[in-house]
């Protein structure tokens, strides 16, 4: 029998009072996968995935991850169980070192990787962050802020990491970069949920993919197929 999908999201709704921003979602990533949500901006991204690692309550509908329902599970707790959620804004700590946000991720959740060993990985990766290691994240650039967020997954990988928008306020070379360590994680075997309004990065990048609008699951397929029907694009997105 086939394992179960690492996250599975069932017939969710959630708003903000009045406001219903997810209004019919199911989704599923299987382990090793990499799934895209795409949809303009206002879509519902960010409450997704927020959604999922429980930072907002279901006001109908399920979500599993590993198996287990995420209902009445607290946020810090899904993180030690391995669901690393980068938000929007990257959040990295301003204030903290470079290497003193790198601890911060390795601490989240046991690990039999040494801080030292963990360290070196991230360095071997992003060795821009090794010369920066003793500098203030508020003062890195933005696209080295995201390289920052990214490296959490390395210091301490994650069962199922969920990305919101790695692409969002990056020129096009940083964005070209990020996605160049996104695909390593991938060949590494990662398992990844990331939600983009850059549609044709998301979209070469994941092997998978759902277009959500106002809050809805409007269209599936695989990246590849989603990015070969400009016209379907156009229509669901209002982009090229
Ligand atoms: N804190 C909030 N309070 C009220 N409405 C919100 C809040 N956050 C988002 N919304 C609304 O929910 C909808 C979805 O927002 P969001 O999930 O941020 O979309 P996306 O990430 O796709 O841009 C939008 O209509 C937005 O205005
Ligand atoms: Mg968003």
């Amino acid at each position: 029998m086939a394992d179960a999908p690492v996250l599975e999201v069932r017939g969710i709704k959630v708003g903000y009072g009045p406001i219903k921003a997810i209004r019919d979602c199911s989704l599923d990533v299987a382990a090793g996968e990499t799934v895209a949500v795409v949809g303009a901006n206002g879509a519902g991204k960010t409450t997704l995935l927020r959604a999922i690692s429980r930072m907002l309550p279901l006001e109908a509908g399920e979500i599993r991850f590993a198996g287990q329902s995420v209902a009445g599970r607290r946020t810090h707790l899904l993180a030690r169980d391995g669901l690393l959620h980068v938000p929007e804004g990257r959040g990295v700590m301003p204030n903290l070192s470079v290497w003193e946000n790198i601890r911060i991720s390795w601490e989240v959740r046991p690990t039999e990787i040494a801080f030292e060993a963990a360290l070196q990985r991230v360095f071997e990766r992003f060795p821009r962050l090794a010369e920066r290691r003793m500098q203030r994240a508020g003062t890195l650039s933005g696209g080295e802020q995201q390289m920052l967020a990214l490296a959490r997954a390395i210091a301490n990988p994650p069962r199922l990491l969920l990305l919101d928008e790695p692409s969002l306020g990056l020129s096009p070379i940083m964005i070209a970069e990020a996605y160049k360590a996104l695909r390593q994680f991938q060949a590494d075997g990662m398992t990844i949920l990331l939600v983009e309004q850059n549609v044709h990065a998301a979209l070469r990048f994941a092997q998978r993919a759902y277009i959500l609008k106002q809050g809805e699951i409007v269209a599936q397929g695989t990246g590849e197929g989603l990015l070969a029907d400009p016209d379907m694009l156009k229509h669901y997105l209002g982009s090229k």
